[in-house]
């Protein structure tokens, strides 16, 4: 198909259960022609928002907030036709460094649209509970940035503490699975 994807994964654990279920996500479009880049992020000294308001007088779409990771991925979150965003769910939210980033992405760049019409997905790790204010969280950033959000055959979250207990969590993996799939029909509509 020739698409790409981004991948965001928002845990400070490189290899925990965030990235498990980007990863089946991965496995399951490469075949389809769908490349996707999990971009860690989770563990940069990425600081908030300080409402500091220059993104909206410059009208540049960038962060004024310079020398970490925040403009250089708006630029390939730009390029990419699809964006996917993982966090595990720390006290019933966004883990931190992850909602900083979020934050300073989509509202740097909000006045260029520039993620309007591109394919949107939320991911969440999370041992018990809170996975479903989590995910809501994270979908308000796809939702208002205008995104073709994708579900699955339910919410898009998989469960597990340790890094890889999410492979333990069968419901979980075939609802990445079908996610990926969802979001590869949804490309090609895109693409046609
Ligand atoms: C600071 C902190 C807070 C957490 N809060 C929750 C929580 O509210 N609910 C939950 O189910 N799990 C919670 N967990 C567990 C993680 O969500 C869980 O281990 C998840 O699989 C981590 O994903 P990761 O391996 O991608 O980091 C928390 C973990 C940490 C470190």
């Amino acid at each position: 198909m020739g698409a790409k994807i981004i991948a965001i994964n928002g845990s400070p654990r490189a290899k925990g259960n965030t990235h498990y279920a980007l990863n089946i996500i991965k496995e399951e479009l490469a075949p389809l022609g769908v490349e996707v880049e999990i971009v860690h992020i989770g563990h940069k000294a990425i600081h908030g928002c300080i409402a500091c308001g220059k993104c909206k007088e410059s009208g540049d779409g960038r962060c004024a907030i310079k020398g970490d990771e925040v403009n250089e991925m708006i630029g390939r979150m730009t390029e990419a036709d699809g964006i996917i965003i993982g966090s595990p769910v720390y006290y019933s939210g966004i883990a931190g460094g992850m909602k900083c980033f979020l934050d300073r992405v989509f509202y740097a760049s909000s006045s260029l649209k520039p993620f309007k019409g591109k394919i949107g997905a939320s991911v969440v790790a999370l041992r018990r509970g809170g996975g479903t204010t989590t995910f809501s969280a994270l979908n308000y950033y796809l939702h208002i940035a205008q995104m073709r959000m994708v579900g699955s055959q339910y919410w898009n979250m998989i469960h597990g503490r340790l890094p890889g207990e999410a492979a333990l969590d069968e419901e979980g993996v075939a609802t990445m699975r079908t996610l990926a799939q969802n979001i590869a029909q949804e490309l090609l509509e895109i693409k046609n």
